[in-house]
């Protein structure tokens, strides 16, 4: 088979304020794909970062009484924290604001877009800060935004740039229909088809620079206007790659590379699937090849949100449980396109069935097994990975991946059950040890689909075969 190279990216968080339950599980979700990619031997980019430039990040730091460099400083560092924290893979991280990729790469894409998609005109408009984005009346719901209902839209008038997104209607419809750009699920790719069926307006892609605090990157040739946050994000997943010199990593990851997967939130689709697209069509640059668009999560049924105080944050229970933990429960339990709901009764149920009964269970049996009876560890060579298991996760379905896993989890444990090797070795040595040798063979093909999810566990799963040996309790029961 032949190596691919592929480039897979988090959305970049806005930075106005701690992470949160809803990233962690996003991460958790792009670092499935990307450590899926590489144990299937491809070759695999994997970036994150933090949107330091939005107007909502200024608009903190000046409630806080803080200048906005330090401010969204010590916020990326926490999101950074986080990506460490639950073991995330990422290759690279990019800031918008520090990093001196970024500016240079994205104000190259502005001067790259073709002079007749762009234009400089006044406007007047309701701005969502939330969004960070004008709203036409149609998208509103009784006057408000439907994502920020609490926050008030402002009414901005000013001159900016435009980019006339209605020249790439039917580009657009045919990359995407075609499967040219992928979006998984079909409802996310049915709704953006929806959106552009009902006329694209042109987008403002500026801001002057008053209204911006002089915060973000500067317009090319016209310095009263800084770029309009989205474009400026957006680009960070070439600017990474070094875009502003065409340098080897942009080559080879998103020029010359066989898939480029934006993991990103319902919210955002149509930043990704329509905008996105667009400047680079117009700038004669390489699309993204896959959106892989994930539900929201909800606590106890609520949207999490600051008025409600119930934003949950994951470190406290990484830290009680352990990363592992958390990462199985996202990739299992949160449903990959759908919103999911999240409460601590509902982990720490999973949690005793699924590792603590389960899998730990499991491999404390197999490996007690081995460590009493046979003299030396077991030869196991690496098996590919099955049709059920890598087509869940080609369609973005860890959840149905682990499925998978936990039932041969479970047949294995029934395995021992049936066949009582700890009865058989006594009784007929050889035909004990063989039993035994099998089930430790099953243990580490079932450990080799469970890298991508569980690592830390896995290594200590493998490390205990090879060592042969029964390793410490992995999932201690929780009561
Ligand atoms: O929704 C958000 O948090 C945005 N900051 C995501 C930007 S992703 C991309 F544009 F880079």
């Amino acid at each position: 088979m032949n190596k691919k190279s592929i480039f897979v990216s988090t959305a970049i968080p806005y930075v106005n304020a701690a992470p949160h339950l809803g990233h962690a599980i996003e991460f958790v979700q792009a670092d499935v794909v990307a450590r899926y990619q590489r144990a299937m031997g491809n070759d695999v980019f994997f970036l994150s970062g933090t949107d330091d430039n939005a107007l909502k990040n200024v608009l903190k730091a000046e409630e806080a009484g803080q200048d906005v460099a330090s401010f969204v400083e010590k916020n990326a560092a926490a999101f950074q924290k986080l990506l460490a924290d639950l073991d995330v893979s990422n290759d690279d991280f990019i800031r918008t604001s520090s990093d001196q990729r970024h500016a240079p790469g994205a104000q190259k894409l502005w001067q790259a877009f073709r002079k007749e998609d762009i234009e400089r005109k006044s406007y007047k408009g309701l701005y969502c800060v939330g969004c960070e984005e004008f709203k036409t009346e149609k998208e509103l719901t009784d006057g408000r935004c439907p994502e920020h209902p609490d926050a008030e839209l402002e009414e901005i008038e000013e001159e900016n740039w435009f980019f006339k997104l209605g020249s790439y209607t039917d580009r657009l419809q045919n990359i995407i229909t075609s499967g040219g750009l992928r979006i998984v699920p079909d409802v996310r790719k049915n709704e953006v088809l929806a959106f552009i069926r009902r006329g694209l307006e042109d987008l403002s892609i500026s801001r002057s620079a008053e209204r911006a605090r002089g915060w973000g990157v500067p317009v090319p040739g016209d310095p009263t206007q800084i770029q309009y946050v989205w474009v400026d994000a957006l680009s960070n997943y070439i600017t990474a790659l070094d875009y502003a010199h065409a340098g080897a990593q942009f080559k080879k990851y998103w020029e010359g590379s066989d898939e480029r997967i934006h993991v990103i939130g319902k919210g955002i689709s149509r930043f990704h699937a329509i905008y996105w697209p667009a400047f680079l069509l117009s700038a004669g640059v390489q699309l993204p090849t896959t959106l892989f668009v994930h539900g929201y999560v909800t606590v106890g049924g609520q949207k999490m949100s600051k008025s409600l105080g119930n934003i949950v944050d994951p470190s406290p229970v990484i830290k009680e449980y352990g990363v592992d933990a958390f990462r199985y429960f996202v990739a299992r339990h949160i449903h990959p396109f759908e919103d999911s709901d999240f409460t601590m009764e509902r982990f720490k149920q999973a949690y005793n069935a699924d590792l603590a009964n389960g899998l730990g269970n499991l491999v404390a049996r197999v490996m007690q097994l081995s460590q009493s009876n046979l003299e030396r560890s077991v030869d196991v060579t690496f098996v590919p990975y099955p049709s059920e298991f890598t087509k869940a996760l080609d369609s973005f379905k860890p959840n149905e991946a682990l499925e998978y896993v936990a039932a041969r989890v479970q047949a294995l444990d029934q395995k021992i059950n049936q066949t009582e090797p700890f009865k058989v070795v006594k009784t007929d040595p050889e035909r004990g040890k063989k039993l035994i040798e099998e089930l430790v063979r099953e243990l580490a093909a079932i450990d080799l689909m469970l890298e991508p999810f569980i690592p830390k566990t896995s290594k200590a799963i493998i490390d205990a075969i090879v060592a042969n040996t029964k390793p410490a309790n992995l999932f201690p029961r929780k009561e």
